[in-house]
């Protein structure tokens, strides 16, 4: 099995895993890899046959919306993997900020930044979103780390904004408690100041 993310990720409030049913899938057996992850039964996750998907040679296809990441070459026994990554992408999403900014939350028991005063929100991304928002508005930075945030514990309203509708970031209205915040990683730059994904979101 193989997996390319395709950069335009969007609001992770629900997803669809759509596996392709077109005939040159199903003969490499896509109906039981769909049957095998109607198993599930995973909440907020529908799992759909659908036509062809413009990639015969490599099937059986299966794509996930909105995050719209493809695997390829997928079998019945990829599937818990695959499941398990859409889970994780629709229930964490991530904030870079400086270190000592995050000490001092740590500190204070809550979190917030510069913009939740001039914008009203503190800017996230979701983990496809995250090396687009490091290298747009942090290049050059240093001592910088990344929130690991599970949404299910963020206490104010979280909002899927953007002016492109296929790729909406998560806006948190409010300070964040920190609690929410289940791991911080070190945001690690190449040379030329562009940023590495830590392995730890490695996709
Ligand atoms: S038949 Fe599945 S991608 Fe074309």
């Amino acid at each position: 099995m193989n997996q390319n993310p395709d950069n335009n990720y969007s609001a992770p409030a629900k997803s669809s895993v759509l596996v392709c049913q077109h005939l040159t899938c199903r003969k490499q057996g896509a109906a039981k890899v769909l049957a095998a992850f109607r198993q599930l039964k995973t909440p907020n996750v529908i799992y759909e046959g659908c036509g062809c998907l413009g990639n015969c040679g490599n099937g059986p296809m299966v794509f996930i919306l909105p995050a719209r990441i493809w695997y390829y070459l997928v079998q019945p026994h990829d599937v818990p993997k695959v499941a398990a990554a859409v889970i994780n992408s629709m229930n964490t999403i991530l904030h870079i900020t400086q270190r000592h900014e995050w000490e001092q939350a740590k500190n204070l028991g809550t979190y917030r930044s510069n913009t939740l005063d001039s914008e009203g929100f503190i800017h996230c991304s979701t983990p496809i979103q995250l090396l687009g928002s490091a290298n747009r508005f942090f290049k050059n930075q240093t001592d910088l780390v990344i929130l690991k945030i599970d949404v299910d514990r963020v206490t104010p309203e979280i909002r899927y904004e953007g002016i492109d509708a296929n790729n909406l970031f998560p806006h948190i209205y409010g300070e964040l408690n920190i609690d929410a915040v289940s791991d911080s990683i070190d945001l690690e730059s190449h040379p030329d100041g562009s940023f590495v994904l830590p392995d730890e979101l490695g996709n």
